[in-house]
């Protein structure tokens, strides 16, 4: 068992750390935020994401984790991981301030620290040589110390979805670590086998492998999702077929499968959008085609205008129309609402001037703050429905896949169904409301 510190408790850096605490480490959380500390250490989520406040207490009360915005209680550790945000710049390359100054911090401490070796993993999305360009000299400059010799470096990317995130920490694919010095890459494989057991699949490379594997990885999933959109534009099209039947077959293809072909209302979230960008950006730099990420790109965007040109045709005229929207997230079981399809599409109906009022089961509060009051919130599904003309489905919540065509019916003025995430069964709904989904061609 170690003694871990981890710098930044955004999603992914509070996950890992309670996923190590709640297996017996000792593990310290650095947040300059002193907000976010003070309500880590209440025993509250700043964010939802499931089974996290349980993690959350289960560790404080074994006294194994704790929180502060000093980085002078990172002496001693045996790991330090970097979690810190890397949003994107307006230029579309990766902001990496948070990673800079986190660096910055962390070198003064193991400067003090007498404790060797202190190996500090950068579990952070960055582009490939930030850990060798940018973090190695900043550690070593403001520590006076060499990498290699006092202290150890690895680049070590996450694949947890939100909303997942413990569940991935505990259960992930694969370990992906990259180092430079073979001692740090041997202490990190080490301690991840002792975490998930000698079975785990631990892949090896440098850092700039392992940092571009995380792009790679992401942006590959939003293509297949970019892809399956695109031929659900196609089964629109074409009588009598559906998308789901396509994905169902090609996904049983072993080459393909079956997971990330849902089409809808296109990828949102803090990773996609912004990680297409990254690698766009990177790509061009070196000299690399950067057609095929584009695409990619472009899909996603017309994805909303989409779905805006379903609702002028099932409404024809949009203005001064009430329209719900169950949904607000940008998937369901988070509160995250950045790049949310669901957010892009009423900001365009609101253009439309559609009278326009939502319901979502844990987003309501993150959507107020973008969207203020230029909409109706209802505090549920059914008082979202009444006397509107259309709903339409954005996130596929579990609640709204309960709703049956009577729920719509029975409180709606004229019951229209625009169902983007395709969690019905569109045969129910047949003769009783109108319906239309995305990537569905009803005969
Ligand atoms: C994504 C990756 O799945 C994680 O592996 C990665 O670690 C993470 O980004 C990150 O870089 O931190 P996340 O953004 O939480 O995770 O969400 P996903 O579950 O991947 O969904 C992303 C978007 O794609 C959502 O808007 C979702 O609705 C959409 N999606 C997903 C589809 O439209 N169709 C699908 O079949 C799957």
């Amino acid at each position: 068992l170690r003694n871990i510190g981890v710098v930044g408790l955004g999603n992914v850096g509070l996950c890992t750390a309670l996923c190590f605490a709640n297996k017996g480490n000792k593990v310290t959380g650095i947040d300059l935020s002193t907000e976010r500390i003070s309500t880590i250490q209440n025993g509250k989520s700043p964010f939802y994401e499931r089974n996290l406040t349980e993690y959350l207490n289960t560790a404080i009360s074994q006294g194994n984790f704790s929180c502060s915005s000093n980085y002078a209680s990172l002496l001693n550790m045996d790991f330090i991981f970097i979690t810190v945000g890397t949003p994107n710049l307006v230029n579309g390359s990766t902001d990496l301030s948070q990673v800079r100054s986190a660096s910055k911090s962390i070198a003064k401490v193991i400067g003090r620290s007498r404790e060797f070796p202190v190996v500090v993993v950068v579990k952070s999305t960055v582009t490939p040589r930030t850990t060798r360009k940018i973090v190695k000299p900043i550690l070593e400059r403001y520590s006076k110390m060499k990498m290699g010799v006092n202290f150890g470096l690895c680049a070590n990317p996450e694949f947890l979805r939100e909303g997942n995130a413990i569940e991935d920490t505990l259960h992930p694919d694969k370990v992906v670590i990259g180092f430079d010095d073979e001692r740090s890459g041997k202490e990190l494989a080490a301690f991840y086998e002792s975490f998930y057991g000698s079975d785990s699949k631990i892949i090896l490379t440098n850092t700039e492998t392992a940092e571009l594997i995380k792009y790679a990885n992401n942006v590959f999933l939003a293509t297949k999702i970019s892809y399956i959109n695109t031929i659900a534009r196609i089964c629109e099209k074409l009588r009598g077929s559906d998308v789901k039947k396509v994905a169902q077959a090609i996904g049983l293809d072993s080459r393909i499968g079956p997971k990330f072909l849902e089409a809808g209302p296109g990828y949102g979230g803090s990773c996609f959008p912004k990680d297409v960008k990254a690698l766009i950006t990177f790509a061009a730099n070196l000299g690399v085609s950067t057609e095929l990420f584009h695409a990619v790109e472009n899909v996603n965007a017309e994805q909303v205008e989409h779905v805006v040109s379903m609702v002028s045709r099932l409404l024809r005229r949009v203005k001064g129309k009430k329209i719900s929207i169950l949904g607000l997230s940008f998937k369901a079981d988070t509160d995250d609402v950045r790049e949310s399809p669901a957010i892009k599409v009423i900001e365009r109906l609101l253009s439309l001037n559609a009278k326009i009022t939502v319901y979502d089961p844990k987003a309501m509060k993150r959507a107020r703050e973008v969207l203020g009051d230029s909409i109706f919130y209802s505090p549920s599904s059914r008082e979202a429905l009444m006397d509107s003309e259309l709903c339409i489905i954005m996130t596929e919540w579990k609640e709204f896949t309960e709703l049956k065509p009577t729920d719509f019916i029975a409180v709606m003025k004229r019951p229209t169904i625009l169902d983007t995430r395709r969690i019905y069964d569109p045969w129910d709904f047949q003769g009783k409301t109108k319906f239309a989904g995305i990537g569905l061609e009803l005969e």
